[in-house]
């Protein structure tokens, strides 16, 4: 059993490494090889990689693909979307052309709040610790000044600071709850920091006028914003959906909003349709340097807000009038964290035409709803695993090392065969034997 290791972080990254494999690898000339031939020959762009984190031994690649013609409010745009998933981007790529005739995704943006919270407890009455609060808000906000100031100048800030009375769910448990204008940047680090200088300050005047113990639990910014939200949309007449794979476009739009119907009302299917929402939002935040983990954990609970989970799209078909829309809260930056650190986050930023914050929410939220409706779509009509394995059968050709004339032939086959991993195993072992 390998023993614990005590300043790991101190060691250069070769120590690390051949502590590593040391300890855990037995071809280790094997592992080392493969570490290092991933790293950059651009030594300045592998010390930056290399500085976004710590104790890194090397570079994890994932594909950047692009999935051009998408019509977004009249402005047609390529999208990068970083994901190993082989079908998402052939998939998105299918459904922006497949609106692109059809007036295009619209999308705008409802709300743009952040929300961040000093979580404490009180011991005395609520009455004293809302006066107490009334009092020392202008201090709260004052305090941060130094903070706030270049925010502000562009137009953004703190926008409101509550006390919230949580004692019923917890013993002596209150919030400062409070509202922000990030613009542009993402926020956290802005919302953090003020967040942490009302802590203090509360904490100070606490101990000079106010009766009773408060004591600070913590100081962060909530990755729940549900005002902090963005709406996309598809419609068109019902007989326009006609097309090379929907040859009725009633049965198709019938189908289709009841496939949508199914996820609002059942948490297991909600919860994979929304996965395939997430294929196209999570590969279009990490292109774009934003913080997938926040967006994952905000968009959940949001399709949980009304105490059930439930889909993120909605279907209605009414007056001959197919119409397709998702609403998500995203807290995104297009400037600031990765933005204009990593080299392709600054390539996927310029593709987009350098968009605002608010921009940038109405493309992820798109490309969003082109992938639910793509997989949906699917679903309904072929099933995925025809799509699917189709994309996927470059991954099984690799796994069994196929040669490039080995690919052409079973590409070529597979043109017009159902592809399975049994087949292509078979035709591949018919090829070499
Ligand atoms: C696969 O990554 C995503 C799907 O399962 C989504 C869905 O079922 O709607 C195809």
């Amino acid at each position: 059993m390998p023993t614990a290791i005590s300043g790991f972080s101190k060691l250069s990254k070769s120590e690390k490494i051949e502590w590593l494999l040391d300890t855990y690898f037995t071809d280790k000339d094997a592992a080392r090889t493969l570490v290092k031939k991933y790293w950059n020959s651009d030594e300045k762009l592998q010390k930056l990689h290399e500085e976004f984190i710590e104790n890194t031994i090397t570079n994890y690649y994932l594909p950047l693909g692009v999935a051009p013609n998408f019509l977004i409010n009249d402005t047609l745009y390529a999208i990068p979307m970083a994901i190993e998933e082989s079908s998402v981007v052939a998939a998105a790529s299918k459904a922006a052309k497949f609106w692109l005739n059809r007036g295009g995704f619209k999308a705008e943006v409802i709300s743009t709040e952040k929300i961040g919270q000093v979580h404490f407890t009180y011991d005395g009455e609520f009455s004293a610790l809302k006066s107490f609060f009334e009092t020392i808000k202008p201090k709260l906000i004052s305090s941060t000044s130094d903070i706030t100031k270049n925010m502000e100048r562009r137009g953004g800030g703190i926008v409101n600071i509550e006390l919230k009375d949580k004692s019923d769910d917890l013993d002596h448990y209150y919030q400062l709850h409070a509202t922000f204008e990030t613009l542009d940047a993402m926020g956290a680090n802005f919302i953090n920091s003020c967040l942490e200088q009302f802590a203090d300050t509360l904490k100070s005047e606490a101990q000079r006028s106010l009766e009773g113990q408060l004591d600070v639990i913590m100081s962060i910014l909530s990755n729940y914003v549900p005002n902090c939200l963005v709406r996309a949309e598809v419609s068109c007449p019902v007989s326009d959906l006609k097309s090379k794979d929907i040859r009725n476009p009633e049965l198709f739009a019938k189908k289709f909003k009841q496939a949508v119907d199914i996820a609002q009302v059942e948490p297991y299917r909600a919860v994979t349709h929304n996965k395939g929402a997430m294929n196209g939002i999570d590969a279009v935040v990490l292109a774009t340097g934003n913080d997938f983990r926040a967006v994952e954990a905000g968009v959940h609970a949001y399709a949980a807000k009304d105490g059930k989970y439930s889909s993120l799209t909605q279907c209605s078909v009414e007056d001959d009038t197919f119409k397709f829309w998702i609403e998500i809260p995203l807290a995104l930056g297009t400037v600031g964290g990765l933005t204009s650190l990593h080299p392709l986050v600054k390539f996927s930023l310029e593709m987009l035409g350098k968009p605002s914050a608010k921009e940038l929410m109405e493309i992820v939220a798109v490309a969003g709803l082109a992938q639910n409706f793509g997989a949906v779509k699917s679903l309904t009509t072929t099933g995925i695993q025809e799509g699917h394995m189709k994309m996927h059968l470059m991954n099984i050709l690799n796994q069994l090392e196929a040669t490039p004339k080995e690919k052409e032939h079973v590409i070529e086959h597979f043109k017009t065969n159902v592809v399975t991993h049994g087949a292509v195993v078979e035709i591949i072992e018919n090829l070499r034997s």
